[in-house]
């Protein structure tokens, strides 16, 4: 009886502050599996339902006995994934296959591009005003796809779709802290661009706070940002990509949302989103994020850049402009 108390004590004490719907949809992956542990820790959730083809009932039963606000449903099978999207604030997607050495992001198109076309035209049908974090890569084409289905199904609204660039952020915060023996907490380093090798871009000049790199720095800081994904695939050897480091990133960028629509004026991430910031149609950057999904883009960080990333930013543009063609051209083409 005494452990009983206890435990309905802490249940009380554990109401949730808010009561917002999560869904993530690839939930028994290796970034499904760690970021719904990350977003059952949320006080700001009330609801999370986890989606996959497979194996996800297991995932469910053991994240339910921990002793956090939410409650864990799970949805096997394309039968089951409408009932998971109803009335869901924020929608995370990491479905789809990663790469192994070797690969790059682009060789994952071919099955990936369909695994995002039929989950968006769910989400579509059943919570066309979520937030949609899109985590399947390439990124670059997969976000555009995305777009044109939401198009397509007459609900596409621009500033609730984003791709999900915050492990680049991430590292870029790491590895810099790192290099110059920084405070972790303190630094924060804008990445523009896309998420894939030379389309990924960190500003090192907009770092905050402000440091001073050499040019070896710069290069040397640069290469490995974009190189990361590449260095965790590497010491998989196989086994995937990267999976925790991920699920902490997809975390962050679900408590911001989560943050946002509850009225918090001070969200700001960087993110992969339609723009106008450049020529390309879509383009990360940080955003500012509010009730409503983007409340605004922040163009300053793309003036007053060094000579070294304005050639950067001139480099990325043809690659990150053919990947979103093509993920365009995937929907349009489709009878
Ligand atoms: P994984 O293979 O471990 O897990 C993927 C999960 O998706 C599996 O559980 C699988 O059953 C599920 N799945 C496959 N088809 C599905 C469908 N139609 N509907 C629902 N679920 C489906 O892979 P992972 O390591 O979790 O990576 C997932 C994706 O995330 C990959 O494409 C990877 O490249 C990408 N990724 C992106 C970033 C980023 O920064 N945006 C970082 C890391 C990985
Ligand atoms: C990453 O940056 O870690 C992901 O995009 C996965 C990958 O393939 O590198």
């Amino acid at each position: 009886p005494e452990a009983q108390k206890a435990n309905q004590k802490s249940q009380n004490g554990l109401q949730p502050v808010a009561s917002y719907k999560v869904a993530i949809l690839g939930a028994a992956g290796g970034i499904g599996q760690p970021l719904a542990l990350l977003i059952k820790m949320s006080p700001l959730v009330s609801a999370l339902n986890l989606y996959d083809i497979a194996n996800v009932k297991g995932v469910a039963a053991d994240l339910s006995h921990c002793n956090t606000p939410s409650q864990v449903q799970d949805f096997t099978g394309a039968s089951e994934l409408g009932n998971c999207l109803k009335g869901v604030n924020v929608v995370v997607i990491p479905a789809g296959v990663p790469r192994k050495p070797g690969m790059t992001r682009d060789d994952l198109f071919n099955i990936n591009a369909n695994i995002v076309k039929t989950l968006v035209e769910a989400v579509a049908d059943n919570c066309p005003d979520a937030f949609i974090h899109i985590i399947s890569n390439p990124v670059n084409s997969t976000v555009p796809i995305a777009a044109e289905v939401l198009k397509q199904k007459g609900v596409y609204d621009p500033k609730k779709l984003f791709g999900v660039t915050t492990l680049d952020v991430v590292r870029a915060n790491t590895f810099v802290a790192q290099k110059k023996n920084l405070k972790l907490i303190d630094v924060d380093v804008p990445v523009v661009g896309g998420h894939a090798g030379i389309t990924i871009l960190p500003l090192l000049s907009k770092t905050k706070p402000s440091v001073n790199f050499t040019n070896e720095e710069v290069e040397q800081l640069t290469v490995r940002i974009q190189n990361a994904g590449t260095e965790v695939v590497e010491a998989k050897a196989g086994a995937g990509s990267a999976t925790l480091s991920m699920a902490y990133a997809a975390a962050r960028f679900v408590e911001s949302s989560l943050r946002a629509l509850d009225g918090d004026g001070n969200v700001y991430e960087c993110s992969f989103v339609q723009s106008d910031l450049t020529d390309l149609p879509f383009f990360a950057s940080r955003i500012k994020l509010g009730r409503k999904g983007i409340e605004a883009l922040i163009p300053s960080d793309l003036s007053g850049l060094s000579e070294y990333e304005e050639k950067a930013l001139e480099a990325l543009k043809p690659e990150l402009k053919a990947s979103i063609e093509k993920g365009i051209a995937f929907v349009q083409k489709q009878p």
